[in-house]
């Protein structure tokens, strides 16, 4: 019920009166006032006035489980959301639950985490109230060989939902780091656990830098957040993590639910392509026993990156295998 009534604070910037939400819920004055206690308490602040009712003011930042699902547009994507304080990896914690039998698209959400796992083995720095962590975990009915490609999908709902929000432009670098102004504002972690022939369940973790103020020495040239950003085209205010949680479920439940029936990138390839930002440019294309230099076509349908190499042959590029980068550096 607190979710509920949440939503229906949010929904208007006008009083919600008592009597209304005791009539919607069939509860006492009470029960409603006590459950206006409690979202206070979680930090909301709620301006109570006699004859009119309860306002939200949208002040400051909520990020709790009520927070999440009140604010959720979805069908069925994020609806089980499991929100915590802080934990060591929402990518591990995720995957707890998938083996414990969650539903295909539950959300693990936290404000920090004490042991985030980047790509490559790395760490990913988590400070406490600073970025968005999140895990959603899939069980598909696609092959093991397409999983990759719900990667390219998150990267592109992510870009979607930052510039949806900001009013910032976002690039993609392929195949999991979303981009702004040349430098990374969220990296993407996928992990599957299955067979060879089938997967159990996918999970795939998001780290969106929101109000970094310091990166780690070996990324602070490659790195930026949100708030550095916003800062650029003067605007004052980074979205709420919340908010930028929703937005981007909304846009992957979209086209994944398109993913999950075509089983093909087709559909997406000339919108992904147009967030790249290797696009018709050069890349050093690096394996672990070879490298090599090429032009970046853009994404087939199966979300391989196409580099024409200087002997002119068209190289499909899987991801997993190798690193591209631009011929000076990161892009
Ligand atoms: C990368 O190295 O680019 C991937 C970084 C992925 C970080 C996110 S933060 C939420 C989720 N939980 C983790 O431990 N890692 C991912």
């Amino acid at each position: 019920m607190k979710t509920e009534i949440l939503s229906m604070l949010r929904s208007t910037s006008d009083y919600v009166s008592g009597q209304s939400i005791c009539k919607k819920f069939g509860v006492s004055r009470t029960a409603v006032w006590k459950i206006i206690n409690q979202l206070k308490e979680e930090g909301y602040e709620i301006e109570a006035v006699q004859k009119k009712g309860y306002r939200l003011l949208e002040i400051g930042e909520v990020i709790s489980e009520s927070e999440l699902k009140s604010r959720m547009k979805t069908k069925w994507l994020a609806r089980e959301i499991y929100y915590y304080d802080e934990i060591d990896s929402t990518n591990t914690r995720a995957k707890q639950h998938a083996e414990e039998g969650c539903p295909q698209g539950a959300l693990v959400v936290s404000n920090m985490q004490k042991a985030g796992k980047g790509s490559r083995g790395r760490g990913w720095q988590s400070p406490s109230g600073a970025a968005v962590y999140m895990s959603l975990v899939l069980r598909p009915k696609f092959l093991p060989n397409k999983a990759s490609m719900v990667t390219l999908i998150m990267a592109l709902a992510v870009a979607k939902a930052i510039e949806e929000t900001t009013e910032l432009s976002c690039q993609i670098k392929w195949p999991n780091d979303v981009i702004i102004n040349k430098r990374k504002v969220c990296g993407i972690l996928t992990e599957m656990s299955g067979e060879q022939d089938y997967i159990q369940y996918i999970v795939i973790g998001v780290g969106i830098n929101v109000k970094e103020q310091t990166f780690p020495d070996d990324i602070r040239q490659k790195a930026t957040s949100l708030e550095e950003e916003v800062r650029e085209i003067n605007r004052k205010e980074v979205p709420k993590r919340a908010y930028l949680i929703e937005r981007t479920m909304y846009y992957f439940e979209e086209y994944y639910e398109l993913f999950e029936e075509k089983e093909s990138l087709a559909f997406l390839k000339e919108e992904y392509n147009q967030y790249l930002v290797n696009k018709e440019k050069e890349v050093k294309v690096l394996g672990t026993s070879y490298g090599y230099t090429g032009i970046c076509h853009g994404i087939n349908e199966n979300g391989e990156l196409l580099v024409e190499t200087e002997k002119n042959t068209l190289e499909k590029v899987c991801s997993g295998e190798v690193s591209v980068r631009g011929i000076y550096g990161y892009v």
